[in-house]
């Protein structure tokens, strides 16, 4: 809501202050590219995003109709909302690959281009479900323009329903794992691993690495899909998805020691919880079958489908809205990924570190700003496009995202839902600056010049705006 900016001279001398606009920053800097809006890609669930080393973030995944592979590349995150997507194959007219088309992953193998997936006949009735893994490989050096053809189907021990294959190189092995029904064992799919000998080839060896027993991993289905491994702090992460489809959709969690036989199931061990579940303060539901990739500047991203609605009509795998999102994975101090919850719909969120005081992060609890360390949750803050000019920038927890930060006359800062009031617009707008070369942030309070958001005496209030309380490093 526009208003008269009675401070209007004070935005002109904070711009001089090369200030950092809300949305849009050159993507040439990788500290500057873009900021991803959740939901990144509408309606692609399954999604892998991974930086390739041709500098280009690839994507791709399930799409409603499961009737084709599709793959869309950017040079940034943010740019996968709107970058053109290339239809590679399209499901065949009959046969064992004429119907369900799910969750395809892009990797190069020995210099070629290879897209897993999964597929099972058209024609209706259980048939549908005859779900093997097939792999459809390029002619070329160019996935986007080269022309794709079927390899084959992947060999498995059983002649049985699976899917949601996922590839990765360790210590220079290249593993397999995926999900699969086994004869004898009364659930949907277990997790199973091997080497892969070539790319549709199977090593001598397969362990299965889980089985969904578990009270959140048995609820609607008995599943354990999706596998996506991360290498980090010593150790292998392997994530998986659990349960139905619907907002009981989970991720569960394997843990390997980086020098331990990944084909020795005693080498994993599970956590006894979900790592990441639905989220009703955040709107995201069903959250899963993630994948892992980097950020522009390195940092770790976490890429899982979500809808933004609890209630499904009808059967939850024919709804559409399974939507691609993407936020920053952050690890607990013994190097363990802390996935937090999902962020929900909007800009993607940041953690602002005190530079004052560098255990203490912006934080909240409840509808109390502070500075500390709290749970990750509490700590994310998503910065929204201003109403005082386009370098204005409100500030709202994730948690409470009906919330924005406001500059109150007394130097306290609050958080308060838009009034609509004239005083409100005046005091939830703040300017992002950041002097040339630093990587120290400050947020001018427009409503009080002179003044930024600060943590000092373990308050959150308005400071001094070079007082050393007044900066932040975002995170
Ligand atoms: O999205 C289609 C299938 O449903 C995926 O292969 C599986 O992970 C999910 O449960």
């Amino acid at each position: 809501m526009p208003f008269n900016l009675s401070r209007r001279g004070f935005i002109g001398s904070a711009a001089a202050l090369s200030a950092v606009p809300a949305m849009a920053r050159a993507a040439s800097d990788p500290a500057a590219a873009p900021v991803p809006i959740n939901p990144l890609v509408k309606q692609r669930a399954d999604a892998q995003v991974f930086r390739h080393d041709d500098g280009y973030y690839y994507l791709t995944g399930s799409v409603p109709e499961y009737d084709r592979l599709v793959l869309r590349r950017s040079k940034t995150i943010a740019g996968l909302s709107t970058a053109k997507e290339a239809v590679l194959w399209r499901h065949e007219a009959s046969g064992p690959r004429s119907g369900y088309i799910w969750a395809p992953e892009l990797h190069q193998i020995d210099g070629k281009y290879y897209m897993y997936f999964a597929a099972g006949p058209a024609g209706g009735g259980d048939d549908v479900f005859r779900i093997r893994t097939y792999a459809i490989v390029c002619d070329g050096p160019d996935p986007m323009s080269g022309k794709w053809s079927v390899a084959g189907e992947l060999q498995t021990p059983w002649d049985s329903f699976n899917l949601d294959s996922t590839s990765f190189v360790h210590k220079g092995v290249r593993y397999f794992a995926w999900a699969q029904r086994e004869p004898g064992i009364e659930t949907n799919s277990n997790l199973y691993i091997a080497k892969l000998e070539a790319p549709l080839k199977l090593g001598e060896k397969v362990t299965r690495l889980t089985v969904p027993t578990l009270d959140w991993e048995v609820r609607g289905y008995k599943v354990a899909e999706a596998p996506a491994v991360l290498h980090r702090n010593g150790r292998l992460f392997m994530t998986y998805s659990a349960s139905a489809t619907d907002a009981r959709y989970c991720l569960g969690l394997l843990t390997a020691d980086e020098n331990a036989d990944l084909l020795d199931a005693k080498s994993w061990t599970k956590s006894p919880q979900p790592v990441f579940v639905s989220n009703e303060q955040t709107s995201v539901y069903g959250p899963g079958h993630n994948s892992f990739t980097v950020d522009e500047q390195g940092r770790d991203i976490l890429v899982y489908h979500g809808r933004d609605y609890k209630e499904i009509q009808g059967d939850p795998l024919l709804n559409p809205d399974r939507h691609t999102r993407v936020q920053r994975l952050y690890y607990t101090a013994d190097g363990t990924p802390d996935f937090g919850v999902p962020v929900g719909n909007g800009p993607m969120p940041e953690r602002f570190v005190s530079a004052a005081s560098p255990q203490s992060l912006l934080a909240h609890d409840g509808l109390q700003l502070l500075g500390g360390n709290p749970a990750l949750a509490q700590t994310q803050f998503r910065q929204l496009p201003g109403r005082a000019g386009k370098q204005s920038v409100m500030l709202s927890p994730i948690l409470i995202p009906d919330h924005y930060l406001v500059a109150k006359k007394d130097g306290s800062v609050t958080l308060e839902r838009d009034s609509k009031s004239a005083d409100f617009a005046l005091r939830s707008q703040f300017v992002r600056l950041q002097d040339k070369g630093s990587d120290l942030l400050r947020f001018a309070a427009i409503s009080a010049p002179g003044k930024a958001l600060g943590l000092a005496d373990g308050q959150i209030r308005l400071v001094g705006s070079r007082d050393t309380t007044a900066y932040w490093r975002a995170d």
